[in-house]
C-alpha cells in the first residue's frame, strides 16, 4: 500500500507537470481525488487493514493526499497567472494612440437659418406652427382671398398634383390652417419649403423656403406689425439696421407693404450687395383681410391680425454671402462644409 501511496505521488508529480490548461488540471484533481479517483480508493481499502496498521497507513495517505493537493493548488495558481498574463498582453490598449474620428454631419446653412429665425421670435413669444407640403387648392388660395382667375394660380406658377392638390407656393397657408385649429390670441410662425415652377437660375429655384408670421387677437394694428418688425431685423442684423415699408398689393392683406432694410453691407450707402440702392427687401406683410380672417372662422369685427412672410433663401444667401442659389440645393459637401 506504501508502494502504491509513493507511486501516486511520483506519477501525480508528472502529470501536473504537462498539465497546462485549468480544465485539463481539474480532470486530473478528479481521477486522483475525485469520488472514483485513485487515492479515494487506496482509502476505501483502509477498511481491510488490521487496526494496528491503519492509524500510521492513515497518516501516511492523509499526507500523500495533503501532497497531491498542494501539487495542484501551486500548478492551478502557475496555470491560471499563465493565462491572466497572456490575455493582459493580448488585450494591452495603447491610451495615447489617437483616435479614429467618425465624419460627423453638420447643418444645412438653410437649417442654421431657420433655426437662427425660430429662436429670435420664440423669444418675441410666437409658436412654431407646421402644414402639409402638398396643399388643397382652398388652404393655398381660395381661403387666401385669391380668386379663380389670379395669375399666382397660372399654371406657369404652381405645380398641380393629381386629385386637385398643388405643391404649397407659399407658407400663408399655414395662416388658415392655423386659424382653423385656434382661437385668439395667436401668434405664430411658420416656417417651410414651397414650390413654384421656376426656371432655374442664380436666383431662382422651384424649391425654396418661407417664414410666415400671423398675429391675431384683439386690438392688433398697423404700428404693432411695423414695430414687431423692426424690432426683429434689428436682432437678426444689427441694431443700427433701419427700415422702411412701401405700398405694395397682396391679396390676403389690407393695407400691404413690402419692407426694406438699410444695406447690412454698406450701411445704406449704395453697393453692388443693394445694387446701389442702399436698401434691400426682405418680406411682405399687412394687416390680415377680414376675408381671410372669416374664412379662418375668426370674427373681423372682434378681433384684427397682421401677417408677414419672407424668403429664407435670400437670407441664408445674404448671411453667408453665397451669389447662387442652386448651391443651397445641388448637395455638393465641399461647399455645404463651409458653414
Ligand atoms: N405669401 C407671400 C409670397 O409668397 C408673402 C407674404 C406677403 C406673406 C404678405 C404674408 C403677407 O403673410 O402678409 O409672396
Amino acid at each position: 500500500m506504501k508502494d502504491k501511496l509513493e507511486a501516486i505521488k511520483r506519477s501525480a508529480a508528472e502529470r501536473v507537470k504537462e498539465t497546462d490548461s485549468l480544465t485539463a488540471l481539474e480532470e486530473l484533481r478528479l481521477s486522483l481525488l475525485g469520488k472514483k479517483g485513485e487515492l479515494t480508493q487506496i482509502l476505501r481499502g483502509m477498511g481491510n487493514l488490521s487496526p494496528e496498521e491503519r492509524p500510521a497507513m492513515g497518516r501516511l495517505v492523509n499526507d500523500t493526499r495533503a501532497a497531491v493537493e498542494e501539487m495542484l493548488n501551486n500548478s492551478k495558481k502557475h496555470i491560471s497567472d499563465k493565462e491572466q498574463n497572456m490575455r493582459l498582453a493580448h488585450e494591452k490598449l495603447d491610451v495615447t494612440m489617437p483616435g479614429r474620428t467618425k465624419p460627423v454631419g453638420h447643418l444645412h446653412p438653410l437649417s442654421i437659418v431657420i433655426n437662427e429665425l425660430s429662436e429670435l421670435f420664440i423669444g418675441m413669444g410666437y409658436e412654431v406652427a407646421e402644414g402639409p407640403d402638398v396643399e388643397t387648392d382652398y388652404y393655398n388660395f381660395e381661403a387666401l382671398n385669391i380668386p379663380a382667375n389670379h395669375p399666382a394660380k397660372d399654371e406657369q406658377d404652381t405645380f398641380y398634383v393629381e386629385g386637385g392638390l398643388v405643391l404649397r407656393t407659399q407658407t400663408s397657408s399655414v395662416q388658415i390652417r392655423t386659424m382653423e385649429k385656434k382661437k385668439p390670441p395667436i401668434k405664430i410662425i411658420a416656417p417651410g419649403t414651397v414650390f413654384r415652377s421656376d426656371q432655374v437660375d442664380p436666383t431662382h429655384s422651384p424649391v425654396f423656403h418661407q417664414l410666415e408670421g400671423l398675429v391675431v387677437d384683439k386690438g392688433v394694428t398697423m404700428a404693432g406689425l411695423k414695430g414687431s418688425l423692426i424690432m426683429f431685423v434689428k436682432k437678426l442684423f444689427g441694431n443700427e439696421t433701419k427700415a422702411r415699408f412701401r405700398p405694395h398689393h397682396f391679396p390676403f392683406t389690407e393695407p400691404s407693404a413690402e419692407m426694406d432694410i438699410s444695406c447690412f453691407a454698406c450701411g445704406g450707402k449704395g453697393c453692388r450687395v443693394c445694387k446701389d440702392s442702399g436698401w434691400i427687401e426682405i418680406l411682405g406683410c399687412g394687416m390680415v383681410h377680414p376675408r381671410v380672417l372669416e374664412m379662418g372662422g375668426i370674427d373681423p369685427t372682434i378681433y384684427s391680425g397682421f401677417a408677414f412672410g419672407m424668403g429664407l433663401n435670400r437670407i441664408a444667401m445674404q448671411r453667408y454671402a453665397i451669389t447662387d442659389m442652386r448651391l443651397l440645393f445641388e448637395g455638393d459637401t465641399r461647399f455645404l462644409q463651409q458653414f
